[in-house]
């Protein structure tokens, strides 16, 4: 066994090197991270060849002491923190002293500084860790950093390097962070010779979200800005139509530091629910601010990950923000022509093509008034419920009327499907199946909440023989299945008798729901949280009991389908997210056939 010993600085700079600068994006982070911190009002950003040959930051911050300068590089070395305590109260975004030492060691860096009000400045070289003699240097006040042939020391990682194009997007990203976070600030950034941003100090973040994804994304926010106890959250988030096949524009950041957070993620997508399809994700910038005590940033090497003291206050900031605003908009999906080029044939209607986002017809966000970003907070008060169903307290109408609420004059079935409706804003296509699964799930959870969903005693019990896995798990649920309206018990063997069925299930059989929901307990490697639970259950109890595609239906339901549609929370989506209705408004219908 080879003995045990201590390791040569330069070893240990490589390895600390590789926990913090993974790539030309991590060297960029730092340094501007440095930069901010320095108080700079103006930071340039050049970049050759995605980072891989030249990193230049340029900052007008206060500089660097010319005592202070080779310190600069050692590793533990940090003008921001002096005892442990401090630890808890980190109002920079470094504070571990590590990145330069790290930066230097990896790399041919030249660090220049000089402190405004100051004659000279000082130059320092690192070279792969080695430091160079100091001399006297003329330029700006503010701190200048060059870094050079990154990993040229340490071939294997630099042989994890991706093609330039790669590695530029990534620094981007990094960029992009720090810029949004960091609005006062003026930002440029270059790669090889062109500019790719040049940002200019502003107040709004709006401003600051179109420079970098356009106002295709800037005009589709709503405002956020809720307060929990000393938590504020404020920032903008998008209508769902704006969805995303991945997380990455969910830009969440805590006192100004971006950072990545599952349970932050998890309560943005639980706000959305019902809204955006499986699998996919809501564009969001998030800024969270905490006193620095409530939450610890020393727990990951990148400090992109952070531990909150009150992960649940959080979670639940987070989710009640984003949920209330999206209720009061109104999120029917809605049709417009995407061109001028004439009205659509006629088979863009008939044959579903429309539904399909083909053109010259593709779904598009609402317009209108209501669809205005960002009315201050006060100006659209949260509509209230409407009583949803005989039996409940009746609620103050809403006020003023979303254009949802607005009555159908006419309507008529096609294809035994679709319910098609007049209405003072334009032509309603509804998807039957889909909006009376929506009615039914939030009749189910309302009363779920109060703990009264209406059971209905079976004639003769329905025995129901399952697989072994199958009773078991039943059995286990037996409290979830009677807080759904269904009571079974064991009949022996494997076979589960129903005693009772949820009211509402006029149009399944209670067997067909009861192996739905023991099939979606099987595919649960653990439980899920209880009201997550609950929310999957009952929408498959409001799916089996809804009216099907195929029903054709007489003018006496078609008439209370659409009168209970006034009655929902959230009548544009089903339970899954998909679109419940889809408006042709009046003023298109007029465009497309040339009357205005
Ligand atoms: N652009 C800059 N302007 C002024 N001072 C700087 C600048 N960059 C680095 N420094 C000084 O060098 C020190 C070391 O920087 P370094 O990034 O290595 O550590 P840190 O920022 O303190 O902590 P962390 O490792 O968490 O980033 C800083 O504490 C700061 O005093
Ligand atoms: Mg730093």
């Amino acid at each position: 066994m080879p003995r045990i010993q201590l390791l040569a600085p330069s070893v240990t700079t490589k390895i600390a090197a590789g926990e913090v600068i993974e790539r030309p994006s991590s060297v960029v982070k730092e340094l501007l991270e440095n930069a901010v911190d320095a108080g700079a009002s103006r930071i340039d950003v050049e970049v050759e060849q995605g980072g891989t040959e030249l990193i230049r930051v340029v900052d007008n911050g206060c500089g660097i002491e010319p005592e202070d300068l080779p310190l600069a590089f050692a590793s533990h070395a940090t003008s921001k923190l002096r005892d442990a305590d401090d630890l808890f109260q980190i109002g920079t975004l470094g504070f571990r002293g590590e990145a330069l030492a790290s930066i230097g060691g990896v790399s041919q860096t030249v660090l220049q500084s000089r402190v405004p009000g100051r004659d000279a400045g000082l130059e320092i070289r690192c070279d792969g860790g080695t430091l160079s003699e100091t001399k006297p240097w003329g330029g700006a006040a503010g701190t200048r950093l060059e870094i050079r042939h990154l990993f040229f020391n340490t071939p294997v990682r630099r042989k994890f390097l991706r093609s330039p194009p790669t590695e530029m997007g990534h620094v981007t990203e990094s960029f992009t962070r720090l810029a949004l976070a960091h609005l006062s600030l003026h930002w440029t950034l270059t790669h090889n010779g062109r500019t790719v941003y040049e940002l200019p100090a502003t107040t709004g973040l709006l401003d600051r979200v179109a420079m970098f994804f356009g106002n295709e994304v800037s005009a589709k926010l709503f405002e956020v800005r809720v307060e929990q106890g000393p938590a504020v959250l404020r920032g903008y988030f998008a209508d769902p139509q704006l969805d995303r096949g991945n997380a990455r524009m969910q830009y969440v950041f805590i006192n100004r530091r971006w950072i990545r957070d599952r349970n932050i993620g998890h309560a943005i997508q639980e706000a959305y629910r019902g809204l955006l399809m499986t699998g996919r994700y809501a564009v969001v910038f998030l800024f969270l601010e905490l006193p620095p005590d409530q939450v610890d940033v020393n727990v990951h090497p990148t400090k992109a990950e952070v531990r909150f003291r009150e992960p649940n206050a959080i979670h639940h900031l987070v989710h009640a923000g984003l949920r209330e605003r999206l209720r009061r908009e109104n999120l029917t999906a809605r049709l417009i022509p995407t061109s001028t080029l004439g009205p659509p044939r006629a088979t863009d209607f008939t044959s579903g093509a429309a539904n399909a986002g083909l053109p010259p017809w593709t779904l598009a966000a609402p317009q209108g008034p209501s669809h205005l970003p960002f009315s201050p907070p006060s100006a659209t008060p949260l509509p209230p419920m409407a009583p949803s169903a005989p039996g409940l307290a009746p609620e103050p109408p809403r006020t003023p009327p979303l254009p949802i609420a607005s009555s159908c004059h006419r309507a008529f079935q096609l294809y035994d499907t679709y319910l098609v409706a007049e209405t003072d804003e334009g032509m309603l296509v509804i998807d039957q199946h889909a909006l009376h699964e929506r009615i039914l799930f939030e009749q189910l959870k309302r009363r779920w909440r109060e703990g009264k969903i209406e059971r209905q005693p079976l004639l003769i019990p329905e025995p129901v023989d399952l697989t072994p896995e199958q009773a078991g798990r039943a059995l286990e649920h037996r409290d979830a299945f009677g807080e759904l309206g269904i009571e079974i018990e064991a009949f022996g063997g494997d076979t589960i008798l129903i005693r009772t069925a949820p009211a509402v299930l006029s149009r399944a059989t209670p067997a067909a729901v009861f192996r739905a929901v023991v099939d979606h307990l099987l595919a649960k490697d653990r439980p899920p949280q209880h009201d997550v639970l609950f929310n999957d259950l009952l929408s498959l109890v409001a799916c089996h009991s809804a009216i099907r595609a195929g029903d054709r239906l007489p003018p006496e339901e078609i008439a209370a389908l659409l009168e209970q549609r006034r009655l929902a929370d959230d009548a544009h989506h089903c339970p899954h997210g998909r679109p419940t209705a889809l408006l042709f408004s009046r003023a298109d219908l007029e465009r497309q056939f040339g009357r205005i």
